[in-house]
């Protein structure tokens, strides 16, 4: 029936230019109809308050480092500002190779890691931090769809992650979904991480711990209440819990709802190029797919971004043939902000995804969407186009970072991270051996992890952490070291040695403004005085 539909809605569509110019504009903005929302959780301040909490609390990751927010940030349209940097936010695609056509621009999480804080060498990533095969969708206005992510495997029935009851048989795609990231071994996870785990973690963590600058209603609600206390209150009776922890989750995703943009408000208010571009859009039917007060039909369609059968998108859901690189129209809310656009993050600019579509697209298969042909729009209606989908789609609020589109700042965002500086000693074939240090130095860090990568593989290696910077040279012995962590080297190679420690940060208020030094050294007679040193790394504990 729904394949049906669909079939009917692309043959009315098709266009012929009698039907272009005279058609009735599909209906295209307006107020946004009422969310759906799960019988079984419904909306009070309290659970979207602690949802809000757990979303920024980077504490929620294992490394400390990632909280669902730092891949959905509202100024950025509730996609990741990261991926406009190609250099840290480039996953090789299916080849597995970096600089070719398939490449992804995707979201930076978490460097592979295992239960016990330390590092697992990634083939593509090394120690850092891996991409997601996939650029991150909006969290704003995800609670409208029945389906989840780019291919829709989020599903609206919600099971329980451990017992794998169903809790929320309808409406609760946001809950399937949120299950999801805090178990990934990319996005937040280490190996084999498992929810019960991830609920030990939130019970042990001070809420919002690493973040500054929490919104004050937010930090008003906490106050100096533990995580035990805050989830009593949201759900009426003790217990912190994997499915409270998503419900919460998806409670709070449910108040980002950006309905104050200019065509949410109602017709008119456009200037004349976003009027002519309105014209424009309805058209050259991008308002088939993208119509509606959310602009997007939560449909799934192969627009020819990419080859169809590089990214399967849809089909790797249902398996059936004519999903084969399909993916979910986005909604064109505060698309503006939300660049690099597309599945893959192929095109920066929205002036380069309107060429993309005035030419045709860019690679056919039999399933391809008859509308994605070439348009033939003059530079000047491309131009209004552009603005149409600028200043008229976007929420200020979500722009500005206003409430409820508030946050706190990041931990990862701060100057709190760890600083890399001055010059590493080369080892055996010239290789510099790396210091990885991007986890919180906060009082009582159970593990903070520090990495070493590009090294000896083999070869015994040491991490050593002072109150002053452990000098190159020969002087090793006479260091005031506060900690020295021996290691040897996994990896069998010349630069492909690496390692970690985990250690544990005293749980003393005292050590809070302490500045910390730490450099690793490599055992290698292949490097002058026969130790090669990675950079200094600095951080002020807090
Ligand atoms: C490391 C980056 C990263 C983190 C951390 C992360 N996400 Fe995402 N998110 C993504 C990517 C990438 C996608 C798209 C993946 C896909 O479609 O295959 C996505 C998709 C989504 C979607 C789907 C929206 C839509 O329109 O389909 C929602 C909702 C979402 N994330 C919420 C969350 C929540 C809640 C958390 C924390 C529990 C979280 N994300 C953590 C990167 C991230
Ligand atoms: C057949 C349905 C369809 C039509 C027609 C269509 N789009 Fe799309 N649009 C999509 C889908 C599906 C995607 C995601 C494709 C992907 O990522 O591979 C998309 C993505 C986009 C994006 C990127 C959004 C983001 O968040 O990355 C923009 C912008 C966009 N379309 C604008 C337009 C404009 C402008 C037109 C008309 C010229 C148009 N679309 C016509 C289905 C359509």
């Amino acid at each position: 029936m729904e394949r049906r539909r669909l079939l009917l809605a692309v043959l009315l569509a098709v266009p012929t230019p009698a039907t272009l110019a005279q058609g009735p504009p599909p209906p295209l903005g307006g107020p946004l109809p009422p969310q759906p929302v799960p019988a079984g959780n419904p909306i009070t301040t309290s659970k979207s308050q602690l949802g809000k909490a757990l979303f920024w609390d980077e504490q929620l990751s294992s490394t400390r480092t990632v909280a669902c927010g730092s891949c959905h940030i509202s100024s950025q349209g509730g996609s990741d500002p990261r991926s406009t940097s190609a250099a840290t936010s480039t996953h090789p695609g299916n080849d597995g190779g970096f600089g070719t056509p398939d490449d992804v621009i995707g979201s930076r999480g978490v460097p592979q890691s295992h239960a016990d804080g330390t590092y697992e060498f990634e083939p593509s990533f090394g120690l850092n931090e891996q991409v997601t095969g996939r650029k991150a969708n909006s969290t704003i206005n995800a609670g409208y769809p029945d389906e989840l992510f780019w291919d829709g495997r989020a599903s609206e029935v919600f099971r329980d992650p451990v017992t794998d009851a169903v809790l929320l048989p309808t409406d609760a795609a946001l809950e399937s979904q949120a299950a999801g990231p805090p178990t990934s071994e990319v996005e937040m996870g280490h190996l084999d991480r498992d929810w019960p785990q991830i609920a030990a973690r939130v019970e042990a963590s001070r809420p919002l711990a690493l973040a500054q600058a929490v919104p004050t209603a937010l930090a008003g609600w906490i106050g100096a209440r533990t995580y035990a206390e805050l989830f009593e209150d949201a759900f009426g009776s003790p217990g912190v819990t994997p499915a409270r922890i998503i419900m919460a989750i998806a409670t709070y995703e449910r108040t980002l709802v950006s309905n104050l943009a200019p065509i949410n408000l109602g017709p008119g208010g456009l200037t004349p190029q976003e009027q002519q571009g309105r014209q424009v859009y309805v058209v050259s039917g991008c308002a088939v797919c993208h119509g509606g007060p959310l602009l997007t039909d939560d449909r799934f369609h192969y627009t020819g971004v990419r080859p169809a059968n590089e990214d399967l998108g849809r089909f790797e859901v249902t398996g059936n043939n004519p999903d084969r690189g399909r993916f979910k129209t986005p909604s064109l809310l505060n698309v503006e902000l939300r660049g690099p656009f597309f599945h893959n993050g192929r095109f920066d600019t929205l002036e380069d995804v309107v060429d993309f579509y005035d030419r045709g697209g860019d690679f056919n298969a039999p399933n391809k969407s008859p509308l994605v042909r070439p348009l033939g729009l003059s530079q000047q209606q491309k131009n209004a186009l552009v603005a149409f989908m600028s200043r008229p789609l976007t929420d200020p609020r979500v722009a500005n970072e206003q409430a409820p589109f508030d946050r706190p700042l990041l931990y990862a965002e701060s100057t709190r991270v760890p600083l890399r500086y001055g010059n590493g000693v080369a080892g055996t074939g010239g290789f510099v051996p790396d210091v990885v240090a991007i986890e919180p130095a906060s009082v009582g860090n159970p593990s903070f992890t520090v990495g070493l990568q590009n090294a000896l593989g083999g070869a015994p290696a040491v991490l050593v952490i002072g109150l002053r910077e452990p000098a190159l040279g020969h002087a090793l012995a006479a260091l005031p070291a506060l900690a020295w962590s021996h290691v040897v080297l996994d990896g069998a190679a010349p630069g492909l040695g690496f390692g970690s420690v985990s250690l544990a940060l005293p749980d003393d208020p005292a050590l809070a403004g302490t500045d910390f030094y730490g450099r690793w050294y490599v055992r290698d007679a292949g490097a002058p005085g026969g130790a090669a040193a990675s950079q200094l790394f600095t951080v002020t504990a807090f």
